[in-house]
């Protein structure tokens, strides 16, 4: 075949359902050929002895959003979009934050302004729906699904976000009647406040009582409330970063039953337990559901073994420790409670789930494809545009050597924070090819061209 652009050679392409030999010819950003051996384009990569991937693509990321107390997130779209493609990832979802008072179109006008002209891949906000009035549920909310905004998050606690059960069954009776895909943080606020209170009290003020306030049946009980809400709402649900066995297995029920709940859990729930934030400077691993202990790692990974879980996150969401947790807490005086929640991993979610899945035998590479990119373009509207290699997808590629090895450290990454929480740990399997859309962001650990080639993508509606 002639007048291909690209063709990408040589390569072992494995997508969510096969794993086979062929080169991929790209033209206009697309996928048009797939064939043993292609010849006859201006430009040939070679892919011998790497995987050729579906472009990851991350559903869960922060960037830009406010955080109490005016500290402002590590990352801007040009420093979060660097960083999640020199780690394979060539779609980012990131969450558009609704204020109070706020419209959803005002949030939004101000989230494209910030990501316009800055991305190095692929973006399409979900909205966070903080203040569902009957303007937001009824005209807003339908009117954006038409317009590819087709997924929202709402929030169980943290004081500027948290819905009440009664709005949660509001907005969710409006994401069946415009179609879009729900998600949802579950905890129980009023049982973190009570816990919080009561160490705070007791002086047990250090990063670690983070994690003993929120302890499992805080989220295992969310978990439970939350799926019969969407029962009762007859939606669908994806509940996000599941960090337990107890809060799985209320997904895992609700899916025995037929009732469309989805599960999503990241890297710290695999890596990282509740004593990494009990160490000198543990305010780095603060985040929220907490990570837990060995038997929580253990459960996860059951759960990523399973299919319990559809989709593996980083739930990126990046401080500076100088800027946060060091100035916050002059010799630890002051509450865990004022410590950002969130930790930067946009960068390492691809290369530790396939060195501690793949490269232990917990997964294989179809699975390895499925929840990293594959699920993430089914549950939210991007499928078969994203998500797969296929003819007529996007071209977004990754080359990965699986026999890479390397020490995650804070110097070779690219995001905006000071620290990464996996500081020392060891994978093997890298990326060393990111492109979007035809165009190749990353190569060889370096980006040839500085041009910000990611665009927003207009989701359609997901299949239930
Ligand atoms: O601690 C976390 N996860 N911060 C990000 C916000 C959220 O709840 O996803
Ligand atoms: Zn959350
Ligand atoms: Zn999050
Ligand atoms: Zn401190």
């Amino acid at each position: 075949m002639n007048n291909l652009e690209t063709i990408v050679k040589g390569g072992t392409i494995a997508t969510a359902s096969d794993i086979f030999k062929a080169d991929i010819g790209i033209r206009g950003g697309k996928i048009v050929a797939i064939a043993e051996a292609l010849e006859g384009a201006d430009e040939i990569i070679d892919a011998t002895g790497r995987l050729v991937l579906p472009g990851g693509i991350d559903s869960h990321v922060h960037i830009s959003q406010p955080s109490g107390e005016g500290i402002v997130m590590a990352d801007d779209f040009d420093s979060a979009t660097r960083s999640a493609a020199f780690g394979g990832n060539t779609t980012l979802m990131p969450f558009c934050f609704q204020e109070k008072g706020q419209s959803l179109r005002e949030a939004l006008a101000w989230y494209h302004c910030l990501a316009e002209g800055k991305c190095h891949v692929d973006v399409s906000f979900h909205l966070i729906v903080s203040d569902p009035t009957p303007q937001v549920l009824g005209q807003e909310l339908p009117a954006l699904a038409e317009e590819g905004y087709t997924s929202f998050k709402m929030f169980m606690t943290y004081d500027d976000l948290k819905l009440t059960d009664r709005e949660i069954l509001e907005t969710m009776s409006a994401a069946k009647v415009s179609g879009a895909r729900a998600m949802i943080h579950a905890e129980n606020d009023d049982a973190i406040a009570f816990l919080r209170d009561q160490a705070e009290l007791a002086g047990d003020i250090a990063p670690k009582f983070h994690a003993s306030t929120r302890p499992v049946p805080v989220e295992r009980e969310a978990t439970h409330r939350a799926i019969s809400l969407a029962e009762i709402a007859g939606v669908p649900l994806v509940v996000v970063h599941v960090s337990n066995r107890e809060a799985m297995e209320e997904i895992a029920r609700a899916r025995a039953r037929g009732l469309k709940i989805y599960g999503e859990t990241c890297p710290q729930y695999l890596v990282l337990t509740a004593e990494d934030l009990d160490i000198p400077h543990g305010a780095k691993n603060v985040c929220s559901p907490p990570p837990r202990d060995q038997a929580s790692q253990v459960a996860c990974w059951e759960g990523i073994e399973q299919g319990i879980f559809s989709v593996f996150s980083s739930d990126h969401c990046p401080f500076r420790y100088e800027d946060t947790a060091g100035k916050k807490h002059p010799g630890g005086e002051k509450s865990f409670r004022w410590i950002p929640n969130g930790i930067p991993g946009v960068e390492t979610r691809l290369p530790i789930l396939f060195s501690e899945g793949v490269g232990k035998g917990r997964i294989d590479l179809r699975r390895f494809v499925e929840l990293t990119a594959t699920n993430h373009a089914r549950l939210y509207g991007l499928y078969p545009q994203k998500g797969t290699i296929a003819i007529g997808s996007d071209a977004d590629i990754v080359l990965w050597d699986p026999d890479m090895e390397m020490t995650i450290t804070q110097d070779i990454l690219h995001h905006g924070s000071d620290y990464t929480p996996y500081e020392g740990f060891r994978v093997t399997g890298w990326p060393v090819l990111t492109m979007v859309r035809g165009r190749t962001v990353v190569a060889g650990g370096r980006m040839p061209s500085a041009d910000p080639v990611g665009m927003h993508i207009a989701r359609s509606k997901p299949a239930a």
